[in-house]
């Protein structure tokens, strides 16, 4: 079945629209076509959270409320879903808590971030339900920049709202929205336009593999967190557009006993509690990995798919033995991730072909793994390096080594000679370190660029090969670490 009308609920009402250019971002519906200006354009690139609107869907049988740059989202990404905006808070006139807590503590002053942050402490109001801390509010303003205030009148707003559990109009409401919720989820395929210019947004695997394998020239899109920006900052004249966001077989995550099988379109704030389990850095990196609402929308096989040399998912995933597998028609492919890397721009997926799941294995007994991400700052920033090692100790020797690095070359690459000079190194012999991080410079040629100078990527890759050896033999992390320590000292040291 297929449906050629996007629908979601907007204000208590459905919006069905059936005409629509398929690059059409949230924000400039609402501003443009609604007129709801209350919703801010800052950055358009998704860093400042001045366009935060909250959408909210049903996961296991409740009502879940997710902040939204809304200036990188698509506008057919919210089928199904419904659109809440800064307009919609009042109740009656009467300021929403998140609202009235904000004008108590003073934490506006020019006004123009604060809708944003509203619908940023709206969605951790709804999400935390009474049990906040300054840290978790921290984290989720990391993607709201506000340039005059100063933040402190902000998160005591936030720590006052948020110190009860929620109890405003949408809980009062949420039966009724869930029940409408429901009755959009029709389960037809969405094909919006014609075979020209389109947007579409399949539910079956099969849908996808039929359409994509028609349509080989079309956008895929997940999250839309690198696609929104092809459209706001490159201008780029997307024309077919294929929304994998609700296709249910890419959506689901499996454990297994070696470990996990992730769909595509899984969002790296889902991904984040079951990969940061693999290891506590790999959680400090995902926890620093954009911001809270990049990580709603943004998706593991985005994070992949868009072959970015500076991705932080590539080189952890790397360096522990991931593997990709794709499909395109009924072929059914898996190969090694760093197999799928091939140069600049370049992946091993074939017209037609996308990107299904991500199998990452669990780390092997004995095998100790560090990730470094260097960036300008520490919150909501790319890497300018990400370091990713795996290793294996026996008998106090390496025995196995696997070494990756995102922002050392056009792709996130293996380091094959710092690999070998560490296998066979006994741990102790730190005299010996160097020789495995002075192989960073027969692996890379470093590029200079805004983030960082050629120098100063391989002197930092240098030295967190050596951070990584030092703490691996038992430096405490207070002492390696400026910033971000390991959250959990691991058993084997
Ligand atoms: C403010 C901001 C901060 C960011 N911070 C970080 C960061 O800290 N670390 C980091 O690594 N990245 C960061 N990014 C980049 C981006 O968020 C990630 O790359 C994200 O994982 C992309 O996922 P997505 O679902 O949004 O991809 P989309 O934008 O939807 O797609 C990205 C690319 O992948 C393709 N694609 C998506 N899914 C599939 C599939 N299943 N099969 C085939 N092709 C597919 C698309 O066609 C496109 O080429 C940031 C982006 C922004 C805007
Ligand atoms: S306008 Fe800055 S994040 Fe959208
Ligand atoms: S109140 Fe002016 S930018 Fe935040």
């Amino acid at each position: 079945m297929t449906r050629d009308c996007l629908q979601f609920l907007r204000s208590g009402r459905v919006v069905r629209l059936n005409e629509f250019l398929p690059r059409t971002t949230v924000l400039d519906w609402l501003r443009e076509s609604e007129r709801s200006i209350g919703t801010k354009e800052g950055c358009a690139e998704g860093d400042c959270g001045a366009c935060a609107t909250v959408v909210v869907r049903e996961h296991g049988g409740r009502l879940v409320y997710v902040p939204v740059n809304s200036c990188i989202t698509l506008l057919g990404q919210l089928d199904g879903a419904e659109l809440i905006t800064v307009e919609d808070l009042a109740d009656d006139g009467e300021l929403h808590p998140v609202q009235a807590a904000m004008a108590r503590q003073h934490g506006s002053q020019c006004g123009f971030c604060t809708p944003g942050i509203v619908m940023s402490l709206f969605a951790h109001y709804h999400a935390c339900n009474g049990a906040t801390t300054r840290e978790a509010i921290n984290n989720v303003l990391a993607g709201n920049l506000c340039r005059c205030t100063g933040y402190r009148p902000i998160v005591d707003a936030a720590l006052e709202a948020c110190a009860e559990a929620a109890d405003d109009r949408f809980i009062r409401s949420a039966t009724a929205r869930l029940q409408a919720l429901r009755s959009l989820d029709d389960k037809a395929d969405l094909f919006v336009g014609n075979d020209g210019s389109f947007f579409a947004a399949p539910v079956s695997e099969q849908s996808l593999a039929q359409l994509y394998a028609r349509h080989p020239d079309a956008t895929i899109v997940a999250g839309a967190t690198d696609v929104g920006l092809w459209i706001t900052k490159k201008l780029a004249p997307i024309e077919k557009v294929i929304h994998v966001g609700r296709v249910a077989g890419l959506s689901s995550i499996e454990a297994t006993s070696e470990g996990y099988a992730i769909g595509a379109a899984v969002s790296l704030a889902r991904a984040a509690p079951m990969l940061g389990s693999i290891d506590p850095d790999v959680a400090e990196v995902l926890r620093r990995f954009g911001s809270i609402q990049v990580r709603a929308c943004g998706t593991v096989g985005g994070d992949i798919a868009n072959g970015s040399p500076i991705g932080d998912l590539a080189p952890m995933l790397i360096a522990m033995g991931a593997s990709v597998e794709l499909r395109r028609e009924e072929r059914v492919r898996t190969l090694p991730l760093e197999s799928f890397f091939l140069d600049y721009g370049k992946q091993d997926r074939q017209p037609g072909e996308f990107v299904r799941r991500l199998f990452v294995p669990k780390l092997a007994p004995g095998t100790h793994f560090r990730a470094y991400k260097i960036s300008k700052r520490i919150d909501e920033d790319i890497s300018a390096v990400l370091a990713a090692f795996c290793l294996k100790i026996d008998a106090g020797r390496i025995s196995e080594a696997k070494v990756a690095f995102g922002g050392m070359a056009g792709i996130p690459k293996r380091a094959q000679a710092v690999e070998a000079a560490l296998r066979g190194l006994p741990l102790a012999a730190m005299l010996r370190w160097h020789e495995a991080s002075d192989a960073v410079g027969v692996d890379f040629t470093a590029l200079t660029d805004l983030r960082a100078s050629a120098a100063y990527r391989l002197r930092v890759a240098r030295n967190l090969v050596i951070k990584a050896l030092a703490e691996i033999a038992g430096a405490e992390s207070d002492t390696t670490r400026i910033a971000g320590r390991r959250m959990i000292a691991d058993a084997a040291g």
